[in-house]
């Protein structure tokens, strides 16, 4: 997984600067919900078996998972909770989220029409649960505490897949105004505003991932496979994937510039 490699680096970087993590707080899609999909009207939900399996207690808890997802292992690996909580979730409330919360719903991307698709959370409206979330932990922690928590945590993101494979790919609609490159700079620029706004809000470690090869989803080898050419992956999907990382590296770049004591990486 790359997460984990690349994850391996800002450990490091963490790790060297003497850094102590109190919280991680993720952002993105499937990849990383833990299962906030259940809270919401979307039949894009994965709270049932065989779903969650290998997790604690054999729970389905809403990762699309058999077991944890990325965000969780790292979450352990930084001494926290083996797990991190879904926002939406009731079962937790303010004192668990101080040690880690994730906004993350399957099937979003950076653009609003992507959620559209399938009726999920928005980016936008993630980064305004992440504002109600700040202020539930100034109320229970006292400012001091609660911007300590949030200037010193590990944000980790990750999503962009579903807005070409769900998204401009599938529909027509963007492939209609955009080409694919044009497309790509376009999520580019809302990542961008994303980030900026996080660390307005006072996130200064950031954790930016990009395109796993999803030409090489299950989904893209079946494909393959129904017109005939074996369980290839698709290749121009994965080339896509590697354009959009490599604008991702540049936005990453451009953004650390007069943004002292921003640890920043791009992941995948
Ligand atoms: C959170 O829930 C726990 C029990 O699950 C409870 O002990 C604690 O007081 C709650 N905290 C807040 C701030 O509501
Ligand atoms: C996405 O939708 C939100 C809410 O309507 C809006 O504030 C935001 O500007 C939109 N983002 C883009 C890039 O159009």
């Amino acid at each position: 997984m790359g997460h984990f490699i690349a994850f391996a680096l800002l450990f490091l970087q963490l790790y060297t600067a003497g850094a102590k993590v109190p919280a991680v707080i993720v952002f993105g899609d499937s990849s990383v919900d833990a299962g906030n999909n259940n809270h919401i009207q979307t039949v894009l939900k994965s709270n049932f078996r065989p779903y969650g399996r290998d997790f604690f207690g054999g729970k389905a808890t809403g990762r699309f998972s058999n077991g944890r997802v990325p965000t969780d292992f790292i979450s352990e690996s930084f001494g926290l909770r083996p797990y991190v909580p879904a926002y939406l979730d009731t079962a937790y409330n303010i004192s668990d989220f101080a040690s880690g919360v994730c906004f993350a719903s399957a099937g979003t991307g950076y653009d609003n029409a992507t959620s559209d698709v399938l009726s999920v959370i928005p980016l936008w409206k993630e980064v305004e649960y992440y504002k109600e979330y700040q202020k539930k932990l100034r109320d229970h922690l006292g400012d001091q505490k609660a911007n300590a928590i949030i200037s010193q945590a590990v944000y980790l993101t990750s999503m962009g897949t579903n807005d070409f494979l769900e998204n401009y790919y599938t529909l027509s609609n963007r492939r209609s105004q955009y080409t694919i490159t044009q497309y790509q700079d376009y999520l580019v620029t809302i990542a961008e505003s994303f980030i900026k706004t996080l660390y307005g809000l006072g996130a200064r470690k950031v954790s930016l991932g990009g395109l796993p090869p999803m030409g090489c989803l299950p989904l893209e080898r079946t494909t393959s496979f129904m017109i005939g050419q074996g369980d290839k992956c698709n290749s121009d999907y994965n080339n896509v994937a590697m354009a959009f990382n490599r604008k991702l590296s540049g936005l990453v770049k451009r953004i650390r510039v007069g943004r002292s004591g921003m640890l920043f990486n791009r992941t995948v």
